[in-house]
């Protein structure tokens, strides 16, 4: 198994691969596209259709993601759940409850970040995500990476980092540090579905919320304040 710092390599080459997939990048089996988006708007108008993989049959609503389009930071979860598959906006239920709580926690907005998920159309039951699905998704948080370039990626949860990372590292071993991304600096915590699971990781996730705003002002040249958990 790759250790953390060779799994940091690893994702960098595997999101810059895919970050520099050139012009014939095919995001549908039968239409291959010959450009390119320059904007967050025409990817969506390119790949909301989606049926590379069978969630593009079963879902509701493709899922994109939301926020600032020119956002220095961007958070990327899993996959949509019930709520997001029916309003097609990332992270609105329960977990997106309480993400918004950590975001405030730290000065956050979300007109300010931008989030998006892995995978853009939520898998039956909620299941984990098939590699097949992830690998055909792959590519449009790739793209969304590309266009926004944020300086700071913070994923949510154990599949998202694994996915990102290709690895299969355990969360706690990954958490708490950057990695190298796609010409970003990615931090591993917790996903918020996993914290309204089991309360006692939202210390640890409160430090990780706390690194990535510091990180975040530094990368800003912004003075930090200090934060008080609020987040209970
Ligand atoms: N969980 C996720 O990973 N993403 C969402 O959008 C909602 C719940």
């Amino acid at each position: 198994m790759p250790t953390p710092d060779e799994t940091s390599l690893l994702a960098a080459k595997a999101l810059r691969q895919l970050l520099q997939i050139e012009p014939t990048l095919e995001l549908f089996d039968d239409k291959p596209r010959a450009k390119r988006a320059k904007s967050l708007d025409e990817l969506y108008e390119m790949i909301h259709t989606c049926t590379k993989c069978p969630l593009g049959h079963s879902r509701t609503k493709f899922v994109f993601g939301v926020g600032n389009p020119n956002a220095d930071i961007m958070f990327v979860g899993e996959a949509p759940g019930r709520d997001e598959d029916l309003s097609g906006i990332p992270f609105v239920g329960r977990a997106g409850q309480l993400l918004d709580k950590m975001l405030s926690a730290i000065d956050l907005k979300r007109e300010e970040i931008y989030i998006a998920n892995i995978l853009k159309c939520r898998p039956p039951e909620n299941r984990d995500p098939l590699p097949e699905e992830s690998d055909s998704c792959l590519p449009h948080l790739a793209e969304q990476i590309r266009l926004i370039a944020p300086k700071l990626i913070c994923s949510l949860g154990r599949i998202a980092a694994q996915i990102l990372l290709d690895t299969k590292t355990p969360l706690g071993k990954m958490r708490g540090r950057f990695y190298d991304v796609a010409g970003a600096k990615m931090l591993v915590t917790f996903h918020p579905a996993a914290l309204l699971r089991n309360p006692n990781f939202k210390r640890d996730a409160w430090e990780d919320l706390k690194l990535l705003r510091r990180t975040y002002d530094q990368a800003l040249g912004q003075p930090s304040k200090s934060y008080e958990r609020t987040v209970k």
